[in-house]
């Protein structure tokens, strides 16, 4: 490789904050794009990487209201937690971080003022629902009501919930609305909303589109089919408080709509990023405002439109009156992916189906993660994660490229002092083997210059499998019986491979990469070192290695699966246990009162109907006790019970209280007070 370094801005999807982001969102776009951006740093290319928290938008601002919490509390909260999770994944990016920063707020709000000046921006009443209970407009996920297309319930402004239907929807569809905070019934008014003028950009963006002969073929058609059928204007303002202040006159109390700005954290977080950390304003413009940079996306399947149509719209709208130089950089690539399943199922949330991003972390080593994921990437079609194949591919990792790795280095320890042994002349077999080491990185190049990242990474499994084969074709552990130079050749050559894998992996797995580079005793880093080194003899004779150590071990899935649950489960308990306020206790209205009478129910093996003196008069309770206590024995007794539950009735009787219990396992006992007091006493 030996051209002129290129500039490329690398980006994942800004992953929304209101939700931790699973292994299926990992690979979806934040854990490809790591991968890409590592590659290109490696080969020496001038790169930024970035991305950050989606803030705004509806999900969020529901989510701050059913908790009781200010939005902008809980979206922060969040976005620290994904950070450091991302972190913790090694996620090499130069600046993750959120929509909510000023220098992002000033950035949006800047570039809408140019997009209305350029004339791309316009005005329209349209009906929408509001709610008088809560003097607001409700915004799509604020309604809940019927789904016009399968009749399910609880579907939303957006969209149907249903996972058989998904439709997408406009609150206005839906059947029988209700606000989703209130629950009252909306009513239709106007409101003005602010357009976006895409029919405008038609023919731009198709041209756009049709030139650009990288984009991977399926992206291609999807935009151009949408091409095809028009792209529609759309609204960009929502009537949401939550989100970015709205910069037209008239628009005060709107904000943008969370897609039109969330988009533009691409640029945003670059400027920030050269504000900040390179305390160097102008490197902003050198990536952004260069027509030669390379802007890449990766993204799933699903926002495909999003990146393709939209953005590149909102680019040329606001690129429309300014000089070549001033001119922000139109996307070069998207990198999509299809979905990964859990077990042939989809992640879901409230099933418990999926890993999440933090449990993973606490059951397996991170590396064992990277390389799963990747090796099984959605690439062309959607994946499942399988716990077997996981098995399988760590213990591959394991068997090849560990192994190889060790018996070069420990074969070295012992036979050679460590030293790297010389090397002599070539024979017909050492040429083969070293041919693989000089083709090995352009075919990784080629690989992922298309995003096939699968099959880069199993293209590098495949070339240790070579190693493995040459080292038992030559079997130098006889051959050093007899003749220790030609053995010692042998593991010169072994060595050098080694040094390969650890470049070739940087990548994917760079904790292991690094581990092999120290094993070698190189003191430079991965970067440093360059993928150019690949073939370079990097390892001289004589040189020192470190006693060599296990990189893997095998994998122990049932152990695994197990830590899964028990998390899962601890997870679940906190959630039930969470604190409640002391106003809160206050509400409920225990007190103690006397059984006076006991009575069984028709058809009802387990209930009792009881009648308590409650001091102030008498009441009836149903409790399910008649497998666990006999009539006699619950009569005259003293007994706890919650006064202000609403009445409900049981079997035909009216209860209205309940009797509280202790209860585990198959053991029920009433609580009773330990010392005599009168019916009526409060419990507080
Ligand atoms: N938050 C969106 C999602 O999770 C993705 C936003 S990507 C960006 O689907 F382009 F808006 F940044
Ligand atoms: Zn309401």
């Amino acid at each position: 490789m030996s051209e002129n370094k290129r500039k490329y801005i690398v980006t994942s999807a800004w992953p929304y904050v209101n939700a931790i982001p699973h292994l299926g969102n990992l690979i979806g776009s934040v854990l490809s794009a790591d991968v890409f951006a590592r590659f290109l740093r490696l080969r020496g290319e001038e790169v930024v990487f970035v991305s950050g928290s989606d803030m705004h938008g509806t999900p969020v601002a529901v989510a701050a209201k059913t908790k009781h919490l200010p939005a902008e509390e809980l979206a922060m909260k969040n976005h620290e937690i994904i950070a450091d999770l991302f972190q913790r994944w090694n996620i090499s990016y130069d600046n993750y971080t959120h929509t909510h920063t000023p220098t992002h707020i000033k950035f949006v709000q800047e570039f809408y003022v140019e997009v209305q000046k350029n004339g791309y921006i316009f005005e329209k009443e349209i009906e929408s629902l509001y709610c008088k209970e809560d003097n607001l407009f409700l915004p799509d996920r604020f309604v809940e009501g019927i789904c016009p297309h399968c009749g399910a319930s609880g579907a939303r402004g957006d969209q149907c919930d249903n996972p058989e239907c998904g439709k997408l929807l406009t609150p206005l569809e839906l059947n029988k609305p209700k606000c989703a905070i209130c629950g009252s019934t909306p009513e239709i008014r106007t409101t003005k909303h602010w357009y976006m003028d895409f029919p405008k950009l038609q023919e731009e963006l198709k041209e756009l589109i049709e030139n650009n002969q990288i984009i991977p073929q399926n992206a291609r058609s999807m935009c151009l089919n949408s091409i095809e059928e028009g792209i529609p204007e759309r609204a960009i303002t929502r009537d949401l408080e939550w989100g970015i202040p709205a910069p037209f006159e008239g628009a005060e109390d709107k904000s943008i709509y969370v897609w039109f700005e969330a988009v533009l954290g691409y640029i945003s977080a670059v400027k920030e990023w050269a504000e900040k950390n390179e305390n160097d304003p102008k490197r902003f413009d050198s990536f952004w405002k260069d027509n030669e940079t390379n802007a890449v996306y990766f993204i799933g399947k699903d926002n495909i439109i999003f990146h393709l149509i939209v953005f590149p719209g909102l680019l040329m709208a606001y690129n429309a009156n300014k000089k070549e130089e001033e001119k922000l950089v139109l996307p070069y690539n998207v990198s999509s992916t299809e979905f990964l399943m859990f077990e042939k199922d989809k992640f879901s949330k409230s099933r418990g189906v999926g890993i999440w991003i933090n449990e993973a972390l606490e059951i397996a080593p991170l590396d064992y993660w990277r390389f799963n994921l990747v090796y099984n990437r959605p690439e062309k079609s959607d994946t499942s994660f399988l716990w077997s194949e996981f098995e399988n591919n760590i213990n591959t990792l394991n068997d090849i490229i560990g192994n190889f790795i060790h018996r070069t280095l420990t074969f070295i320890n012992n036979k050679f002092e460590s030293k790297i042994p010389e090397k002599i002349k070539l024979d017909e077999r050492d040429e083969q083997f070293v041919v693989k080491l000089k083709t090995i990185s352009e075919q990784i190049e080629f690989y992922l210059g298309q995003f096939e990242l699968r099959k880069a990474l199993r293209e590098i499994v495949e070339y240790a499998r070579e190693g493995n084969i040459y080292l038992n074709d030559k079997a130098p552990w006889h051959i050093i019986k007899k003749n220790k130079k030609a053995a010692g050749h042998v593991f010169n050559l072994c060595a050098q491979f080694a040094y390969s894998l650890a470049i070739l992996l940087g990548p994917f797995i760079p904790n292991t990469s690094k581990k092999i580079l120290e094993l070698l005793n190189l003191e430079k880093d991965l970067n440093e070192l360059g993928w150019d080194s690949i073939d370079e003899n990097k390892l001289e004779t004589g040189k020192e290695i470190k006693k060599a150590e296990p990189l893997f071990e095998k994998l122990d899935i049932d152990d695994i699966k197990e830590k899964l649950i028990k998390i899962k489960q601890k997870k679940k308990r906190v959630k039930q246990i969470h604190m409640i306020s002391y106003e809160d206790f206050k509400e409920l209205d225990i007190r103690i009162g006397k059984i006076t009478n006991v009575e069984g129910i028709e058809n009802a093996d387990n209930l009792y109907k009881l009648t308590l003196d409650t001091g102030d008069g008498t009441r009836t309770l149903v409790a399910g006790l008649a497998q666990h206590y006999k009539e006699e024995e619950l009569l005259n007794k003293n007994i706890a019970f919650l006064a202000n539950l609403e009445p409900k009735k049981l079997r035909g009787v009216l209860s209205e209280g309940m009797l509280l219990a202790a209860v585990k396992d198959n053991v029920v006992s009433i609580l009773t007070p330990d010392k005599d007091v009168d019916p009526g006493a409060k419990i507080e």
